[in-house]
């Protein structure tokens, strides 16, 4: 009789709060200086203090980047906030690979996740815990922590897909995410 390998967990997933655990996870700071251009209030932006952390990303990428046919997965912790009227976001992007899709779904706290097509046209989805969100090829994506309490969520992209995050720098989004009266309003520009 031949006893087969059987592996141990390498990658622990707490369900809970989505921490990933493990000696390949990759972990990635985004702080307040991190994210210059993107906030529409430049003023605001200047007098916050650079220096808090406004997401961390950490991943698994099991293949190297660039393989084709694999998938990573990730968790992010995007912190309440503000600058000026529009809330602490991410930095956003089209895939390097732009035919390659996503899954974005939420875990804790209250988001909106927010995408944009080839053609400029921004569209929002809320993200709740629970949420599932199929984001399409050709589609830039960033997400919006509109709650009190730091906003969880997961994903699962391509390994070829890549991150192309100079469009979004250069142009942007065609509309903000604002609170306005209370509420989550997005305001084309
Ligand atoms: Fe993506």
């Amino acid at each position: 009789m031949q006893h087969l390998n059987i592996q141990k967990v390498i990658v622990h997933l707490n369900l809970t709060d989505y921490n990933l655990k493990g000696d390949s996870v990759i972990k990635q700071t985004r702080k307040l200086k991190d994210l210059t251009i993107i906030f529409k209030n430049e003023e605001s932006y200047e007098k916050m203090n650079q220096e808090q952390i406004v997401y961390t990303v950490k991943s698994w990428q099991p293949v190297l980047e660039g393989t084709r046919g694999g998938l990573f997965f990730g968790t992010t912790n995007l912190r309440p906030g503000k600058v000026g009227d529009e809330y602490f976001m991410t930095k956003g992007h089209f895939h390097t690979l732009s035919d390659r899709a996503e899954f974005y779904w939420g875990v804790q706290g209250e988001g909106m996740l927010i995408l944009m097509d080839n053609e400029r046209n921004t569209w929002a989805e809320e993200m709740q815990p629970g949420s599932l969100h199929y984001i399409p090829a050709h589609v830039a994506h960033r997400v919006a922590n509109v709650g009190d309490s730091t906003l969880i969520f997961g994903a699962c992209w391509p390994s070829d897909a890549g991150h192309d995050y100079t469009k979004i720098a250069e142009h942007g989004f065609s509309a903000r995410l604002l609170e306005i009266d209370g509420k989550p309003t997005l305001i084309g520009e």
